[in-house]
């Protein structure tokens, strides 16, 4: 656990409360939690689903990997201790975006179950929804696919400590959707997000 070093702070709030937000907006916010292998198909299921949700009258938004390494996490690395803080990090930024009332698309590695375990806390912590989604992907899969050519660098040993080939992929447990990306088309992997979101309540009424 993360530890607190600032003293004598405390959350102070406002008059505008998270059901105001709701009634504004028109939905509940939550935290969609994409994870798996680089390669997986996390980013490509999230721009879909962003776009399907857009469509729906659904206002979502997008927390990459890649873009936010670029931003408030580029001083991360990946050992470890780093990813560890990028997921603290990451976790903590789409809590406050879930408050807002939006639904928030994380899709990140996030190869540490103990990582993971800590944002569904956070989350159930200040009463918000957290669905973890498995982006499934055999390694084999995400290799022949490797859409940044960064598998085969790995192999050569140009990168060191990358996910699945020398750095560890904790699976999900007990993920609430799990996607076989190498079986589905991306249109069944979109509905059938979808269709948890609307049997769970969380779209409203339609
Ligand atoms: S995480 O493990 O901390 O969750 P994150 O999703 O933010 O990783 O970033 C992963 C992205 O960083 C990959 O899609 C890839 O483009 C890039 N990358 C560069 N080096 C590595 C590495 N050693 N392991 C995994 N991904 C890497």
């Amino acid at each position: 656990m993360t530890k607190q070093v600032a003293t004598n702070v405390q959350w102070h709030h406002g008059d505008i409360t998270r059901e105001d937000r709701t009634r504004l907006i028109k939905q509940r916010g939550a935290t969609l939690w994409f994870t798996g292998l680089s390669g997986s198909g996390k980013s490509t299921v999230a721009v879909a689903l962003e776009q399907k949700l857009y469509e729906m009258g659904h206002l979502s938004y997008r927390l990459d990997g890649d873009n936010i390494r670029l931003g408030i996490n580029k001083n991360l690395g990946f050992s470890a201790e780093d990813r560890a803080e990028n997921i603290r990090r990451i976790g903590e930024i789409a809590k406050l975006f879930a408050d807002t009332g939006v639904i928030t698309l994380s899709s990140f590695i996030s190869p540490y179950r103990q990582d993971r375990d800590r944002v569904r806390e956070i989350h159930a912590a200040s009463d918000l929804t957290f669905i973890e989604v498995f982006v499934d992907c055999p390694l084999e899969e995400a290799e022949r696919r490797d859409p940044k050519g960064l598998y085969k660098k790995a192999r050569s040993g140009e990168i060191k400590n990358f996910t699945g080939i020398d750095d560890p992929y904790e699976a999900p447990l007990k993920p609430e959707i799990h996607l076989y990306t190498a079986e589905m088309s991306l249109e069944d992997e979109v509905n059938t997000v979808i269709e948890y979101l609307q049997s769970n309540g969380y779209l409203g009424e339609q």
